[in-house]
């Protein structure tokens, strides 16, 4: 199997822009940085990278004879927007399990951002009170069973789309559209850093670039930056569905350890709220490139990009690409941070 034996519905208007940060590579002064732009890869309500995993799980989803897809997130979840926003697209229902993943005061939290937009597009939003978990829940069981006795067949999609069968394939694929880009562009991209939560963003870069390697590739670093405060799970999650995804689209050999690198360093100490160093790469972002980026998932993985080129741990020779997965809704639930 490679990954073109997957059917792929797409979702996305075709390969996501990438254009070099000029300003924000002068002001770093280090290596070459560049973006490729998941936040505006389709019409679908703002994008992200789930509206690109979920193009190998529709076809599935279609095949099972869905009616509802049935998904979780915290309140303010990027996942179940883009899963509402494919539903719609679909003509399906979506009814979307939104926990209390982060304990934040601004009042509006329940009402803008993501969720706001998910009650647009006629999802099933039901709030319930757990923390933040990216495993499986008694909560999601409860929502798939009461469409079951409804009549209705659930397709049932896990946090983030990734604890899935082909929840890694959709960013498999972003590793060959970046080499067909590069190709275009006339660059080679050595190093590639991405947020990593639920993991299978990451995970299936890191799966497509080995594939890729295995064919005669040039090998490069995909570092991968938490911003989950639970590096352990992160890890042990990227691990899992790396080497899940790798043996799938016919990757013939084991993954290596320095195949799979998640660091740690700029997540805070809880996923959701936002450190210094998150606020920092957010007003950087926004006032160097006119590009915005989140307090919750790209703040935190901008931090550990700036750190590492700062310091010289990504070199003054490296052409670096940033993953932007999307996620501005969730500024709306962050205001009062951007007052003064
Ligand atoms: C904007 C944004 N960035 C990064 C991530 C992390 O991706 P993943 O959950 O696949 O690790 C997510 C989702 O969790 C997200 O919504």
């Amino acid at each position: 199997m490679s990954i073109t034996d997957f059917p792929r519905h797409q979702l996305t208007f075709g390969p996501s822009p990438v254009h070099p940060l000029e300003r924000l590579t002068q002001h770093l002064g280090g290596a070459q940085v560049w973006a490729k732009r998941e936040d505006c890869n389709s019409g679908l309500a703002f994008g992200g990278n789930k509206t690109r995993k979920l193009e190998y799980l529709v076809p599935d989803a279609v095949a099972q004879g869905a009616t509802h897809l049935v998904s979780i997130g915290g309140v303010q979840s990027n996942h179940t927007r883009q899963v509402a926003a494919v539903a719609a697209r679909l003509g399906l229902q979506a009814v979307l399990v939104q926990e209390s993943w982060v304990d934040w005061p601004d009042a509006v939290n329940d009402r803008v951002g993501n969720i706001l937009l998910s009650r647009i597009m006629g999802a099933d939003v039901r709030l319930v009170d757990a923390g933040f978990g990216i495993g499986f829940k008694d909560s999601w069981e409860r929502a798939l069973q009461s469409v079951r006795d409804e009549g209705g067949t659930p397709y049932a999609i896990p946090a983030g789309a990734s604890d899935h069968r082909l929840g890694g394939l959709g960013f498999a694929n972003w590793a060959y559209e970046v080499t067909e880009q590069e190709r275009e562009l006339g660059v080679f991209f050595d190093t590639i850093v991405v947020c990593s939560v639920t993991g299978s963003t990451h995970a299936g870069m890191i799966a497509g670039f080995a594939a890729l390697e295995d064919a005669g590739g040039r090998p490069r670093r995909v570092i991968g930056i938490d911003a989950s405060a639970k590096i352990d799970e992160t890890r042990a999650q990227v691990e899992k569905i790396a080497r899940r995804t790798a043996e799938l689209i016919g990757v013939q050999r084991p993954l290596r350890d320095d195949e799979i690198t998640v660091l740690e360093g700029w997540a805070g100490d809880y996923y959701g709220i936002p450190v210094e160093s998150t606020l920092d790469a957010v007003r950087l972002s926004g006032r160097l490139e006119g590009m915005i980026i989140d307090p919750v998932y790209e703040g935190k993985s901008m931090a550990g990009l700036v750190d590492l080129v700062t310091r010289g741990d990504i070199g003054k020779d490296s052409t670096v690409l940033y993953a932007h997965l999307g996620g501005q809704p969730a500024v709306n639930a962050y205001s009062a941070l951007f007052r003064s």
